[in-house]
């Protein structure tokens, strides 16, 4: 069976493509998911895309994550600064996490600096708008094939 990433988009990102163009881009949250499909399937892997506005669903998610996936690819949107709960969920699991942002968070507002996310992740790919995604799939192969 081919191995499974799960790609978990946090709050208003399923607003991408009407979001703040100047600083997310024109590429919708749909856009995004079929370039992970692409880039996935090249790898000979597959993607389960979700996102969720709600952080006890992120939470919930990442809970059960270990049972079909390999990896997890998480941008929790603006709960990466503010999410205690998503830091400690990511702290139950042993599969590698890879931390994505469409911006790059370090050019931007103060509180948008930390992030507890990075805390449990395995990396962090930020500043590469949709394209961070592909990145951060063929850094998730690396480590899982
Ligand atoms: C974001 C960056 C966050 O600061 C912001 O709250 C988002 C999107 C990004 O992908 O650049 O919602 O995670």
């Amino acid at each position: 069976m081919k191995k499974s990433i799960l790609i978990l988009n946090g709050p208003n990102l399923n607003m991408l493509g009407s979001r703040e163009p100047e600083v997310y881009g024109e590429e919708t949250l749909a856009d995004i998911h079929r370039l992970c499909d692409k880039v996935a399937s090249k790898l000979d892997l597959t993607v389960d895309f979700r996102n969720s506005n709600s952080e006890g669903t992120l939470v919930d998610w990442i809970q059960v994550s270990e049972d079909k996936h390999s990896a997890i690819l998480l941008n929790a949107g603006a709960y990466s600064h503010t999410s205690i709960a998503i830091l400690d969920a990511l702290r139950t699991i042993n599969i590698p996490v890879i931390e994505v942002h469409l911006s790059n968070i370090f050019q931007r507002e103060d509180y948008r600096h930390n992030s507890y996310v990075s805390k449990a992740a395995d990396g962090v790919i930020c500043g590469f708008g949709g394209q961070g995604y592909e990145l951060a799939i063929n850094a998730a192969a690396k480590l899982i094939i």
